[in-house]
């Protein structure tokens, strides 16, 4: 018998999937399941006090707060080498830890930024560039390729390099880059690697002991989890630098010190509810990190047969140039593509009201159009699926395509 829910039973846990439209966008944004929708709420009914008071609602939400960041450490695997802090963004964490590099780093260091990051991962260290007078040393991306090229790291970094700032996955390109080489070359010369993980987490288990990240960074709505991010930093990470929490938190206790205002506490109990997701997915009991792994990797089937359909359509229209790679092991169903004639907000429109949720623009990868001679305003259009999708909803964004190009 196959453990394994069905396609039917797998969206019947989304109460939004009821709706006509095809979600289509859930890089921008991932749809939630039922028990992330029940946990949250039941936060709101039963114990939505202040935490550490002592009083059972407060212990209740104080056991939330923590376990919310046990899962975040189990859904990346941290292990005991690193922690997570949870916050209201990555944009926001990811500018809190540029914030915190302003002690520790000095005019002349080097910064290598990836040109496919979403803008979250290159604002604050070109805002560090123009605090510090550190430099910002730009890694382009492949342009025939479209993909972070570990090879072409080497010429960059140099003794003076500190941090390199990469995606695991462009959000437009939606190519998996090889962390584990980059990490390598990066520790060999004593430098920090911070991973944008965002595109990545929705589609694949996280495991930042494998890729040896310093940093990794995600955000939970997009991983079908409330509005919520979370940050990884190995201990040596965290170690040197200060949280911007009040003088009278111990620098030493990353997640208080860190943490400013505290995360939301009913999207930590939501992020919780998205345990019996997973398990659900997995078809078994919740096993911790076993869980996470065996759940991703039934997306991970289930998404491939779209990814396949999809690509294997634009590469017969040669009007059309798909801007990222083709299928491998390593492309995720995040699919862009601009039409030599017709323009990304024409073709986006056209989709749009014929029933899919999809969308054009540079997506915050502003750069990356840039560099790669696609007008950001414009964009691309992009289609993001989710192991959610269905084999039938591509196949009518297949037949809508044909009518638009
Ligand atoms: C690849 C990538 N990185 C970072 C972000 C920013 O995430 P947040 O909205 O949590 O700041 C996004 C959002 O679209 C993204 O796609």
């Amino acid at each position: 018998m196959n453990p394994f829910p069905s396609m039917e039973e797998i969206r019947a846990q989304f109460p939004a999937l009821a709706s006509e439209t095809r979600f289509m966008e859930n890089a921008g944004g991932s749809q939630v399941p039922r028990s992330v929708i029940e946990a949250t709420a039941k936060y709101f009914e039963t114990s939505y006090v202040q935490v550490g008071a002592g009083y059972p609602e407060s212990d209740a939400a104080t056991g939330t707060v923590d376990l919310a960041h046990d899962f975040a450490n189990e859904f990346v695997n941290a292990g005991a080498r690193g922690q997570c802090i949870l916050g209201p963004s990555t944009s926001t964490l990811l500018a809190s830890v540029a914030r915190a590099y302003v002690r520790t780093l000095r005019a002349g260091d080097e910064i290598i930024v990836s040109l496919a990051n979403h803008e979250s991962n290159i604002g604050p260290w070109v805002w560090l560039e123009e605090t510090l007078g550190v430099r910002v040393i730009w890694w382009p991306t492949d342009p025939n390729t479209y993909i972070v090229d570990p090879r072409t790291l080497s010429p960059l970094i140099n003794s003076r390099t500190r941090l390199i700032c990469v995606p695991h996955v462009s959000n437009l390109v939606g190519h998996v880059t090889d962390i584990k080489a980059i990490t390598r070359i990066a520790h060999l010369m004593g430098a920090e690697v911070v991973v944008d993980g965002v595109a990545f987490a929705p589609h694949r288990a996280v495991d930042v002991a494998a890729l040896d990240a310093d940093w990794y960074v995600f955000s939970t709505y997009k991983v079908f989890g409330p509005h919520m991010a979370a940050l990884y930093g190995k201990s040596l990470s965290w170690a040197p630098l200060t949280g911007p929490n009040h003088f009278f938190i111990p620098r030493d206790d990353i997640r208080h010190k860190w943490e400013l205002g505290g995360p939301s506490h009913e999207a930590c109990a939501g992020w919780l509810g998205l345990r019996s997701y997973l398990s659900f997915l997995a078809g078994s009991e919740y096993e911790g990190r076993k869980t996470v792994e065996s759940s991703f990797s039934r997306m991970e089937t289930l998404e491939r047969r779209l990814t396949e359909k999809l690509l294997q359509f634009f590469s017969q229209n040669p009007n059309v140039t798909v801007v990222g790679p083709g299928m491998g092991a390593d492309r995720l169903p995040t699919v862009s593509f601009i039409h030599r004639v017709k323009s990304s907000a024409e073709v986006a429109h056209a989709l749009q009201i014929r029933g899919f949720a999809v969308r054009h623009g540079h997506m915050y990868a502003y750069r990356l159009c840039e560099s790669l001679g696609v007008a950001p305003e414009d964009g691309v259009v992009r289609i993001s699926l989710v192991h959610y999708n269905t084999a039938k909803e591509v196949e009518a964004l297949v037949a809508a395509l044909g009518e638009v190009l």
